[in-house]
């Protein structure tokens, strides 16, 4: 499986599986242990979890029970708007170790930006960094002015964004921005949204008619061309499943390549159209989201 090299050198297996809502939201029992077992036993190695998804622990133990190196997995967590700041920060992370069962995380992000309290919280990755418990910082629905804050103080700088992107919304000018900081653009809900966000099929990027003909033509599934888009544009992806059919063709989204036609017809379907929350306006809903114990 390809690897994107980050800005500090590490790097990172381009497609992850996404854990957010296997069954429900925070659901953390042994269902969400087998298909993220499932996952690893198709070849995952990247696994995209977060505090606030209430099943680390359960991501936790099929990594314990796969037997395979913990240095073969690449492991991403995330702090929680109602966990940062300096103190709380630490103890969130040493929270989420916990309920991994790992004494490091690879890539430790800040879930959603509140400009209040960056700056510590930023602060305190940089010492857990140093402590040797994350090995990379990184960032999660950061506008441009939320990274240009964090450039002016940083003293380690993040390696990458995981941004809402599919076909729907596309974000164009900040994934540009991103990347000419060196910053690596990774893509949530790749495929339109899991079923957290309550939309039907039909409204997803994955029944778009256009994307169909592109499908059509390959003889593959609209996911795997709405994939195939991201990975030749160099960005992470984190698609979630919890069917084995589909979780092992995210992995191998087919031997294919779109040309720059495809891609253009693609890129035209952007409509500025978001299934999950506004970065401008989360903050007050996302503190009143508790990450279970
Ligand atoms: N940073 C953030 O704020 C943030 C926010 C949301 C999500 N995320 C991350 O991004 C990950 C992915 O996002 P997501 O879970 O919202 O949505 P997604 O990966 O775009 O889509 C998941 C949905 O697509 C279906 N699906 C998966 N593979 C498919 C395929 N090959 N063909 C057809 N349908 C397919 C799944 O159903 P089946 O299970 O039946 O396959 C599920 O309903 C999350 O799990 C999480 O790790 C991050």
């Amino acid at each position: 499986m390809k690897n994107i090299q980050l800005n500090n050198g590490l790097t990172i297996p381009q497609i992850g599986f996404g854990t957010a809502a296997i069954g429900q939201w925070q659901q953390d029992d042994q269902h969400v242990e087998d298909v993220v077992l499932s996952a690893i036993e198709a070849g995952y190695r990247h696994l995209d979890t977060a505090s606030v998804y209430g099943n680390e622990r359960s991501v936790g133990q099929a990594i314990a029970e796969s037997g395979i190196p913990r240095e073969e997995f690449f492991i991403t967590t995330k702090v929680w708007d109602t966990e940062q700041g300096e103190h709380s920060t630490q103890q969130a992370l040493q929270r989420s170790l916990q309920r991994l069962q790992l004494d490091y995380v690879d890539l430790y992000l800040v879930h959603w930006p509140n400009p209040e309290k960056t700056q510590k919280t930023w602060q305190a990755m940089e010492t857990l960094h140093a402590q040797g418990k994350i090995r990379s910082l990184g960032l999660s629905n950061f506008r441009k002015s939320d990274i240009q804050q964090i450039l002016d103080f940083a003293e380690i700088k993040p390696v990458y964004n995981q941004l809402e992107i599919h076909p729907y919304l596309q974000q164009q000018e900040l994934v540009r921005y991103c990347e000419a900081q060196d910053i690596a653009v990774s893509c949530w809900s790749p495929l339109g949204s899991g079923s957290w966000s309550g939309v039907a099929i039909e409204e997803k990027p994955v029944s778009d008619r256009v994307i169909k003909q592109i499908a059509d033509k390959y003889q593959v599934s609209t996911a795997q061309v709405i994939l195939k888009w991201d990975l030749q544009k160099e960005r992470i992806i984190i698609p979630k499943s919890e069917t084995l059919k589909n979780i092992q063709s995210n992995l191998n989204p087919g031997n294919f390549t779109l040309t720059d036609e495809d891609i253009a017809a693609i890129d035209a379907l952007d409509k500025g159209h978001r299934y999950g929350a506004d970065p401008d306006t989360a903050l007050q809903g996302n503190l009143n989201i508790k990450v279970p114990d």
